[in-house]
């Protein structure tokens, strides 16, 4: 009989030795010492023992659950102090700062972009990333053989069999190829085929070539397309608007220069030039010691390029433009290396 209750004792002092929380302990207290607990039940059996096995063991028994009464309770005291210790909240001490992120410098500029096309009544477009060899050569003058397409070499992808069943894209276009597109010159079309003559849009948006990078290139960059088609257009209405928004966007009288360039979908295609913001004209070697920096390609629509989109170059002519925003983010920001920004880095990034 003693045994058993010294053995009762020892599991139950080795059962509170692991006891964590308050939970554990309440469970373990109406196992032992409940009303129907082990210790209560072995108990009870003394008052069927003879009397004097009744009197040294009913002492022994009642000081055993008195002292572990008494352990129960200075556990739960120390248990429920860690508790409250937890969960005490000093309402008056300063709060903790959670780092808040911010939109990407490409992010930004492009916004910037965006609002000062809006207040010359340009419409903000977005087209696909995906696109079809139709739209991203065909339509825009560049057909299989022409040798354009070397410059703007990319990543071709074989179209999923649905796509080449989409009965309204056209047979042409189901026909052909898909291409991560090389600009956002095919929005040139897409928009002239929705939305006909008179014309304003400009297309922010992602474009990629197959690219060895460099300080200066990268396989995907961002680009912004402009397109105004209206009666009577000329190379007048284009340097304006361009002058406006250089000067918009590198926050001065920007003074630009126009080049004759070559791009199949305008003719006469140009080059803008603006001055170099970091000599201010003198040569500096990231002008290439010339003074200026060439920032876009531009040009009058392209008759055919028109026709492609559904309008007559006899009643409207337009011309269009495009830039790549990264180079004008590099300028803004003074950034030598475009790689940066699509590292990753928060140290780059955070400077912002
Ligand atoms: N799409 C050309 C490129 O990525 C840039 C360009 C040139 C766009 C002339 C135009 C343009 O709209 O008229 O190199």
């Amino acid at each position: 009989m003693q045994n058993k209750l010294k053995k009762l004792q020892k599991e139950i002092i080795d059962s509170l030795g692991k006891v964590k929380d308050l939970k554990a302990l309440r469970e373990l207290e109406i196992k032992y010492l409940g009303r129907k607990g082990e210790l209560t039940k072995f108990l009870r059996g003394i008052a069927k023992l003879k009397e004097e096995e009744k009197k040294s063991i009913g002492k022994l028994a009642n000081d055993i659950k008195n002292k572990l009464q008494d352990k129960f309770n200075k556990i739960k005291e120390d248990l429920s102090d860690t508790d409250t210790k937890g969960s005490y909240v000093d309402v008056t001490l300063p709060g903790k700062k959670i780092k808040q992120g911010h939109l990407h410098p490409i992010t930004i500029i492009q916004n910037e972009l965006e609002d000062l096309f809006k207040a010359m009544g340009f419409m903000i477009l977005n087209g696909p990333e995906l696109e079809s060899d139709y739209y991203n050569f065909e339509a825009l003058n560049i057909p299989k053989y022409h040798p354009a397409r070397d410059t703007q070499d990319t990543f071709f992808i074989e179209p999923h069999p649905d796509l080449l069943l989409t009965k309204e894209r056209g047979k042409r276009e189901a026909e052909s190829d898909l291409v991560m597109r090389t600009h956002t010159s095919p929005m040139q079309i897409r928009a002239m085929q929705k939305y006909g003559a008179p014309l304003r849009c400009v297309v922010p948006g992602r474009v990629f070539r197959h690219e060895a990078t460099d300080a200066s290139h990268d396989n995907t960059f961002y680009q912004l397309e402009g397109l105004m088609i209206d009666k009577d257009i000329s190379v007048s209405s284009l340097i304006s608007v361009m002058k406006e928004m250089l000067s918009g966007i590198l926050k001065l009288d920007a003074e630009i220069r126009v080049r004759p360039g070559y791009f199949p979908f305008v003719e006469p295609g140009l080059e803008v030039d603006v001055k170099c913001t970091i000599c201010g004209g003198e040569g500096c070697p990231s002008c290439k010691h010339s003074g200026w920096t060439e920032m876009i390609g531009s040009g009058m629509v392209h008759p055919k390029v028109l026709e492609y989109g559904g309008i007559d170059p006899h009643e409207f002519s337009g011309f269009a433009f495009g830039m790549g925003i990264d180079r004008l983010v590099m300028m803004r920001y003074g950034i030598n290396d475009i790689r940066l920004f699509y590292g990753g880095d928060l140290r780059f990034l955070s400077q912002f």
